[in-house]
Parts: C-alpha cells; structure tokens; sequence
C-alpha cells in the first residue's frame, strides 16, 4: 500500500497534480483512491466529473471522494458529535449545530484522515492519493494524531506543551478544555494514533511538494520539508510546476531551485497555454512529470531520524534543512523531548519519544550543524 501526499502553496497546482498521478497509477494497474481534503470541492473540477461525498468510479481501477464533513460528522461520528455539542453548547445534537461544527476550520482535514485510516484498514487499495487544500497550515493536521497522542502521555504537562500551538489547534480548543472527556472518545485518538503510524512509515508513506519557480511557494515548500523532517514523515520529490518554457530566467531559476532541494529529486512540468482540465490533459500532465516512470515507486529515501543510546547517554540526530536562521527550543518532558523551532517563515513544534534509559537523564545540550539537530542527554 502506498499513501502519497501532495502539499503545496496554494494554486501550484496540487490537485492537478494529483489526479494526474492517481491517474496514471490506475493505468499502471495499481487500484487507486482520490481524496480531496479541499472544502472548495476542486476534484470535480480538474477531472470534470461531479464527484461526491461518497466514493465514486472515475474510471479502471480509479475512484475518488471529496471528504464532506458534514456528511462525515453526521452520519459516521454521532457520538463525538453529541459530545461536542453539549459540550460546547449545553445541548443535544440539532441540525444548525452539527452544521457549526463541520464548519469549524481543520474538520475536513480532521475528517480525511479517519477517512484515511478508514481506508488503510479496508485493504481494498493499492494507493491513496490525498490532495491538500492551499492552507500553509494544512500540513499541521498530519501532525495532528501526533500532538494529540503526546498530550494523552503528557497530561500533566498540558499548559507547557500548549505555550505555543495552541494557536495552531485553536479549532480544537473547545475539546482540548475539556481533555479529560476527549480522550475517553479514545478510538478516535486510537485511530489517528495509528494512522500517524502509516505516515511515518517511509515504506508507506511520501509526501510530495508541488512548488512554482516564483519565491513564495518555493518558500513555502521549504518550510513543509523542514517540519515534514523534524516529524519524521519522508519527502520523495519536489514537483516544480508551471515552468514558463520560453523565460530564459525560469530555466536557471528551476536550476537554481533544484540544487537548493538536492539530494532530493524534482521533476518538471511546464505552463501549458490552456488551464489542466479533464482526463487527457491530466494524462498529458502525468506523462510529463513521471515519463515511463510508475508514480507510486519511492522517490527517496533518507535516514532523517537517528538515535544512539550509550551507556551514560543519548543522543538523537535529526536532518533539518533550512533552519539556519532559526530558534530552537528543547525540553525534557518526562520520557519525552519537546522541540520548538522559531523560523522566518513560521513555527514548529514536535515532541520525540525517548528510549525507557533516558527517564533519569538531562538534556545537556541541544545544536544545529550542517543541517543535523543534535539533542544530547546525559545521565
Ligand atoms: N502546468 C500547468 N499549466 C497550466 N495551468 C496549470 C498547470 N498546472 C496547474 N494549472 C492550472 O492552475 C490552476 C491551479 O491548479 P491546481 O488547482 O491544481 O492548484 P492547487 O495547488 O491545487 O490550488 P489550490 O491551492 O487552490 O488547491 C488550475 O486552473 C490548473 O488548471
Ligand atoms: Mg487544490
């Protein structure tokens, strides 16, 4: 099975991106999910199908859904949902509610992974692709299982933890108040506990960026490789997309940008004249980034994460590029380190499982050289 994910700033060309790649996966015989975690609905568009909310034949070996989360919420997750409202309201479900709800940002991502998880556990394909919406934040909802896995562990540390994604999670703020009930919802936490198992699993799981030759979204597409790493989650390739063929600039432009990302591989494609719309054009598209290459082969694959565990100490490896300018943050939360990195271009935070020995040692130093974040800890 293979989870491919594709993130990007907004209108680098993501979706077309993905249909083109879960396209070309159904013809290379692979039985193969579109996911749309976009409320804007752009599936249907790139592919000119009206796709749903339930899953639907696109074509061979090819369906696709675009996750509604007010269909989700109400008829999969009724007991959260009458949680969530007497919670928050002081009263049962009611329709306008439950339509407040799945309207609160995140629930759409929210509800794409459970639909993920879903999926994985089903069996029934041999890929997944999932096209994010354009929200730079987007990304923060993979880590989402994560956050929430360690706040479970770390109860008592709530407030700490919180110092600085709170903002991050504030669509999830009512239920955080009340943390104790949540996690007894706990087979949701168990599933994206799971689930947040299947994205970091290298052998699984890719993430994908889709960036243009102009600043921003190279910009942006830095910054998600950077906290993609510091998760542990692995980036196969760098798509650059609407490359302007006849702009002398943009040729060295793309140069430039390719060597910035390497030892990480990018493909191309170039601005067509015409919008990417409908199968062929996606095909077309497909054929031009991946050639006679098959799109679910694993671009990459690079040890971001390393732990050496001795005697009297620990030390853990991370490879982050990009950070050269940043602020970096450690603490020892129990058997836990929780890294936050204040950056230019944004804000990250992870906390690390230690090995069992670490309990009873101290983080002696934390530093940044050659793109690899060592903590140390010492008994
Ligand atoms: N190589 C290309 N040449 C010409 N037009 C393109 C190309 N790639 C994408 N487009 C067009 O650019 C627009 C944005 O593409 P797309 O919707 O795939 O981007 P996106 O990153 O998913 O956007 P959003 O962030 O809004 O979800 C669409 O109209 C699409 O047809
Ligand atoms: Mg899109």
């Amino acid at each position: 099975m293979r989870l491919i994910i594709y993130t990007g700033k907004g209108g680098t060309g993501k979706t077309v991106t993905a249909c083109a790649t879960a396209i070309k996966l159904a013809e290379s015989n692979h039985k193969t999910l579109l996911i749309s975690s976009d409320p804007a609905h752009t599936l249907s568009d790139a592919l000119t199908y009206e796709i749903g909310y339930e899953t639907r034949d696109i074509m061979h070996n090819l369906k696709a859904i675009e996750i509604d989360p007010i269909f989700e919420l109400t008829t999969k997750y009724i007991d959260l949902l009458s949680y969530t409202t007497n919670y928050l309201f002081g009263k049962g479900i009611d329709s306008h509610i439950a339509y407040e709800i799945a309207m609160m940002p995140g629930m759409t991502q929210l509800f794409s992974l459970l639909k993920i998880d879903e999926e994985v556990r089903k069996k029934d394909f041999d890929a997944i692709i999932l096209d994010m919406p354009p929200s730079g934040e987007a990304l923060k909802f993979l880590y989402f299982p994560k956050i929430v896995g360690s706040l479970g562990k770390n109860y008592l540390n709530l407030s700490n933890f919180f110092g600085g994604i709170a903002k991050v999670f504030q669509p999830f703020a009512g239920y955080y108040k009340s943390l104790d009930s949540f996690i007894s919802h706990g087979d949701i936490l168990r599933r994206l506990e799971n689930l947040f198992n299947i994205i970091t699993d290298q052998s699984i799981t890719s993430l994908r960026l889709v960036t243009n030759v102009d600043t921003f979204s190279v910009k942006n597409a830095k910054r998600a490789l950077m906290s993609a790493n510091l998760f542990g989650i692995n980036v196969d390739l760098v798509i650059i997309n609407k490359i302007n063929i006849n702009n002398h600039e943009a040729k060295k432009d793309v140069e430039r940008i390719e060597t910035n990302f390497f030892p990480l591989p990018c493909k191309r494609a170039k601005l067509n004249s015409r919008e990417v719309r409908g199968i062929d054009m996606l095909k077309k598209h497909g054929e031009e980034i991946f050639s006679i290459q098959d799109p679910s082969t694993i671009f990459f694959k690079e040890n971001i994460y390393s732990i050496e565990e001795n005697n009297n100490s620990i030390s853990i490896k991370f490879k982050i590029p990009f950070v050269k300018d940043a602020d970096i943050q450690t603490t020892k939360i129990n058997d836990e380190v929780l890294i936050q990195i204040k950056h230019s271009i944004g804000y990250i935070a992870n906390s690390v499982s230690l090995p069992l020995a670490a309990i009873n040692m101290k983080l002696v130093s934390t530093r940044l050289l050659n793109n690899i974040l060592e903590i140390v800890l010492k008994r």
